[in-house]
């Protein structure tokens, strides 16, 4: 453990002294790519001037004020994601300050919802086998993420899993043209097996983060787990914690798809890591009745911060005039080419895969029968770790069935020539590690 007594469990620690754009600096003034956006966070880069600025007005003028009142700077910040960025139909806003409270909290409107309208055995909540959604008792348990829960499994409370969709290993063969329908199905099995009756909401990733590794489902996923939810009267979540604001090539993942959520969830790119911020949007039917019940939607006390929101409205405002999100669309093709290019004959990478800004490769001891390497390898750590020696910074990813993935999710103002940097440093990281 080091002197300052943090982190809490490792002794490992790396000293970034500033960051500008798309770089961090350590504390020898090296520098290092941050491919991973930090934790998949940094959207607009490092070092912006007019966010600096709107936050230190925001902190000078109101330094706190109770989350439910407006400030300039919250109502900034609603009108920006009201002309910008959410669907016209999620109406109602609650403001948390990161992904696991705004998991939380959708979680509970759903269950909330369900007793409003007088359903009130949809108790139960169905997560997926493969996810992530944070780090709370309710959150981790409902995560499909093996790694997270380590020395907490007899103190979470149980949630239904039904599994997510992994193309790569579908039952039925990779990339099987019924995989979209297979999934489906599991999920009405789930429902039915349990009861509808009991079943408050399914809370899912559009495409899967670091959990999975980029995992982008089958064109008819959505759309068939949507009808699924109409018909059995389940309430559907989405997590864009990872995925929100521009990711993926689109303000929102799930607008890749015809789908529509009831609740959809925010954390990371909403204030793009200049500051502490989780969103929470909920469709008009479901605000009105759990108001009309006289349910309280209770704010965290740091919830809606007004010098985050302060950055927030900033970093989304910049997003717009810069027109990140079409940005990151062509980009995103090209990390996908690039990648493809760099690793399709690769022995050990079973996939590339991923959507706009948010990419991932699979690795695997055997390409041909996917066997994956030994866990005591740590592969993706030692991928991630000679990454940082070259002078690039992955996130590590992958739990349970996904053994080795390297994530990566870059800053929207990375240039071509320097995600052909970001690739080709990757690919020269895992033969150092598997020769
Ligand atoms: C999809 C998803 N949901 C929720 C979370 C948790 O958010 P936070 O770490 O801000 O609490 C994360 C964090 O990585 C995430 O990727």
């Amino acid at each position: 453990m080091s002197d300052l007594g943090w982190p809490f469990v490792t002794g490992k620690n790396t000293y970034i002294e500033r960051a500008d754009g798309i770089y961090l600096y350590d504390a020898s003034g090296r520098r290092i790519m941050d491919a991973a956006g930090g934790a998949i966070v940094v959207n607009i880069g490092h070092g912006r001037q007019r966010v600096a600025d709107a936050v230190a007005r925001a902190t000078l003028d109101y330094s706190y004020v109770v989350p439910p009142w407006l400030t300039p700077s919250r109502e900034a910040m609603l009108k920006v994601l009201q002309q910008h960025w959410l669907p016209d139909y999620l109406t109602r806003v609650h403001v948390t300050s990161g992904g696991t409270e705004a998991n939380e909290a959708a979680m509970k409107m759903a269950l909330q919802y369900q007793q409003a309208i007088g359903e009130s055995g949809r108790t139960r909540i169905i997560g997926r086998s493969i996810s992530y959604h944070g780090t709370t008792l309710a959150t981790a348990s409902i995560s499909g993420h093996p790694a997270r829960k380590k020395g907490l499994e007899s103190a979470l409370p149980g949630y239904l899993e039904v599994a997510a969709p992994y193309p790569l290993r579908c039952p039925l063969g990779a990339h099987h043209e019924d995989t979209g329908a297979f999934y489906a199905d599991q999920l009405r099995l789930l429902i039915e097996q349990e009861g509808p009756d009991t079943i408050a909401a399914f809370l899912a990733e559009p495409i899967t983060g670091s959990s999975g590794g980029a995992i982008v489902p089958p064109d008819d996923y959505w759309p068939r787990a949507r009808e699924i939810c109409d018909e059995y009267g389940v309430v559907l979540i989405l997590d864009e914690v990872m995925t929100g604001f521009g990711r993926t090539g689109e303000k929102f993942g799930f607008q890749h798809w015809p789908v529509q959520p009831d609740i959809l969830v925010s954390g990371k790119g909403l204030a793009g890591g200049y500051a502490p911020l989780g969103g929470v949007f909920a469709t008009e039917k479901i605000g009105a009745a759990i108001q009309n019940a006289g349910f309280p939607v209770m704010f965290n006390t740091f919830g809606a911060h007004p010098a985050a929101c302060a950055a927030a409205a900033e970093v989304l405002q910049i997003m717009v005039e810069e027109d990140h999100v079409n940005r990151v669309a062509t980009l995103g093709k090209y990390l996908q080419a690039s990648l493809n290019n760099a690793f399709s004959n690769h022995p050990h990478v079973a996939e590339v895969r991923g959507r706009g800004l948010l990419a991932a490769i699979e690795i695997v001891r055997d390409r041909d029968d996917l066997t994956p390497y030994p866990i005591d390898d740590a592969v993706t750590n030692k991928v991630v770790g000679r990454g940082m020696e070259r002078g690039v910074f992955y996130y590590g990813g992958g739990t349970g069935d996904v053994r080795d993935v390297v994530c990566m999710g870059p800053p929207f103002i990375i240039s071509e020539n320097e995600i052909d940097q970001m690739v080709e440093t990757l690919l020269a990281a895992v033969d150092d590690v598997l020769g």
